[in-house]
């Protein structure tokens, strides 16, 4: 975990930020050892994020089946005031997954009494760009990026004890399953209390002749990033993933209430990992990827656990997604 500011000595800094790689890189390559050994091959969704993870993402936001972000956004642009008012003045902003922070501009455009907006994204390259940006777009607002994994403890800066108010759209919250996704709210609300909010994006429970196409563009771009993971491992472990010998799947797991991404092994085959041999049959997969779909009354239902009441809901015509305000009790 590191901001921005960690110290005025650039060597000291750079020193840091080295270590912080360093760690990263390895926690990463135990998890895609670990995941690679089980026997339903996993990796984690969270390390899809490299730079070219991260672009990858923004232009299956601007595919035409990939709905929620879309329709997340109108719901933010029509309930803006409401969403305001809703809000304590003079709070700072904590976004959780802060990508390109496009949505983040309506609330900045809205909310003209924010103490301060800090973006925690996993990143790095992406969180400083949007920063950045988002500095010469806003220049009197204080952007104070964390580059972090949130579901590990982080500092979030304190500021004249202002309340803060988290903010994690996406319906990211979908990734998590429902254990993590409980202990991930749980640690949000300590960070909110006493007297922030969470302004959460939730996908709903929807046909799977929405959701399944919403996973598998018919541009290919939901592939190529499913795909690119494998091409992250090849670059940072000396891998030796034949990309075009797995294929991407996306499917509506009805009992889980989740879309599941996979790939596809083509073939009967062996790939190398940082010196370790995975021995794949054909049409076995790795599992890259779950995203829950919620009913209003089961997110709702997982909030509580968390300690979390849901004060207001926003949702669009079609009741695809909710955009909660919860409150920390
Ligand atoms: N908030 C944006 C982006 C969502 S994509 C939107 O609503 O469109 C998910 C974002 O979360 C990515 O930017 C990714 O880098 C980040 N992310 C995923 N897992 C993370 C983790 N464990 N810690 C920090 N950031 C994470
Ligand atoms: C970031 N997250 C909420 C996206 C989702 O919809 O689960 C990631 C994604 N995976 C494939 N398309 C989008």
């Amino acid at each position: 975990m590191s901001t921005v500011r960690t110290s005025a000595d650039p060597t000291r800094r750079r020193a840091a930020t080295t270590v912080r790689r360093d760690k990263a890189a390895g926690e990463f390559l135990a998890d895609v050892l670990e995941g690679l050994s089980k026997p339903q091959k996993t990796l984690p969704c969270k390390y899809f994020y490299d730079a070219r993870g991260s672009e990858l993402f923004d232009e299956i936001c601007e595919q035409p089946e990939y709905y929620p972000t879309r329709t997340e956004t109108a719901i933010l642009d029509e309930h803006l005031d409401a969403i305001g008012e809703t809000m304590p003045p003079g709070a700072v902003l904590v976004e959780y997954g802060s990508g390109s922070s496009t949505k983040t501009r309506l609330l900045l455009d809205r909310l003209e009494d924010l103490a301060a907006y800090v973006p925690v994204d996993i990143c790095d390259s992406h969180l400083l760009r949007s920063a950045w940006q988002l500095k010469a777009a806003y220049p009197r607002l204080t952007v104070r990026p964390v580059c972090a994994d949130f579901t590990k403890p982080f500092r979030v800066p304190r500021l004249d004890g202002r309340p803060r108010v988290l903010f994690f759209p996406g319906s990211t919250i979908g990734n998590f399953g429902p254990a993590d996704a409980i202990a991930l709210l749980t640690g949000m609300a300590e960070i909110a209390r006493p007297g922030g909010g969470l302004l959460i994006g939730v996908d709903l429970l929807k046909s799977p002749h929405v959701l399944e196409p919403a996973y598998d563009d018919a541009a290919g771009v939901t592939a190529a990033f499913n795909l690119n993971l494998l091409e992250r491992i090849n670059r940072e472990f000396d891998g030796s993933f034949d990309l075009d010998a797995f294929e991407h799947r996306a499917i509506f797991n009805a009992d889980d209430s989740r879309v599941e991404m996979h790939l596809v092994s083509q073939t009967e085959q062996v790939a190398e990992v940082d010196g370790t041999q995975f021995r794949f049959a054909t049409g076995e997969t790795i599992h890259t990827e779950n995203s829950y779909k919620y009913s209003r009354e089961a997110f709702a239902g997982l909030a509580n656990r968390a300690g979390w009441r849901v004060e207001t809901v926003w949702t669009d015509p079609l009741d695809y997604f909710g955009v909660h305000y919860l409150v920390a009790e």
